[in-house]
């Protein structure tokens, strides 16, 4: 295993066992709000300076992007960091969400790390070497059409403006497939997609942590990614469509003709 890969997976589990352990006190937390429907807790902020420490013991040169506290410093290698995705189900005591982490060299997404800390699920992955699932090696589904799929997708409830394309989008695919899940943890969600757990999955407007781990993972289980025109601009756009290569195409194709000009990234 790679050394960067093994310090993600040790930053993973700290910063899940952090959330473990507060889940005592959930009813307690001070929330605070970051933007529409956008929320933060103190377990968000522990957990990502707990993942920062244990990067920064190792690599103290290495640059952060981070949800909660942005940018810090400048390097070939930076770590892409969601402390705690699926907030809101943590805050309400839904229990699924999880800890995601990349790491990017130049540019690309060379590993990644999603960690499911109340099922101590670990999913992992590293460009060229393939996406495992704690030791089993995962691979997405091999549905050919997306009737008797099950789908999962993500809803724009912090950008009104688009919630009219996005429930066109929906009435497109949803009569299509067998069911379609909202678990509000995109990175499970991806994670998902590459365990064959899900056929497929579409959200508009993620950002770079919520995506980043999830997306290599795909790939390297034999998955498809693009933004919501087929290209590879979802890391700036966050606009992303996953799934095997049949399903990944007939999302697209449902979707595309429902886009509003905004949408076509
Ligand atoms: C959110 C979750 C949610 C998705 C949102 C994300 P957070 O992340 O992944 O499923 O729909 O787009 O912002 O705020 O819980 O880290
Ligand atoms: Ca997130
Ligand atoms: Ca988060």
């Amino acid at each position: 295993m790679h050394p960067m890969l093994n310090i993600a997976i040790r930053a993973a589990r700290n910063a899940g066992n952090l959330i473990i352990r507060s889940l005592q006190h959930v009813e307690h937390l001070e929330v605070t709000t970051k933007g529409r429907n956008d929320f933060v807790s103190d377990v968000d902020r522990l957990a990502e300076q707990e993942i920062i420490n244990t990067i920064h013991k190792s690599y103290p040169e290495h640059a952060i992007l981070a949800e909660e506290s942005g940018t810090q410093g400048s390097n070939d290698v930076v770590w892409v960091i969601d402390p705690l995705d699926g907030t809101k189900n943590f805050l309400h005591g839904f229990p699924h969400y999880c800890v995601s982490i990349a790491i990017m060299v130049k540019g690309k997404i060379e590993h990644g790390v999603i960690y499911d800390p109340l099922r101590d699920e670990l999913f992992t992955a590293s460009r060229g070497a393939g996406a495992k699932l704690n030791d089993r090696r995962l691979r997405v589904t091999k549905r050919k059409e997306l009737e008797g799929g099950l789908l999962a997708t993500g809803f724009p409830f912090k950008y009104p403006q688009y919630f009219a394309a996005y429930l066109e989008t929906f009435k497109a695919v949803f009569p299509q497939v067998a069911d379609i899940r909202r678990t509000g943890s995109a990175a499970l969600d991806l994670a998902y997609v590459a365990a064959g757990r899900l056929d497929g999955y579409w959200e508009i407007g993620l950002e770079k942590w919520d995506l980043a781990a999830g997306v290599l993972l795909i790939e390297e289980a034999g998955g498809v990614v693009s933004d919501f025109t087929g290209g590879d601009d979802h890391f700036n756009s966050g606009n992303l469509v996953v799934g095997n290569l049949q399903i990944q195409q007939q999302i697209l194709d449902s979707i595309a003709p429902h886009l509003t000009d905004e949408l076509k990234k």
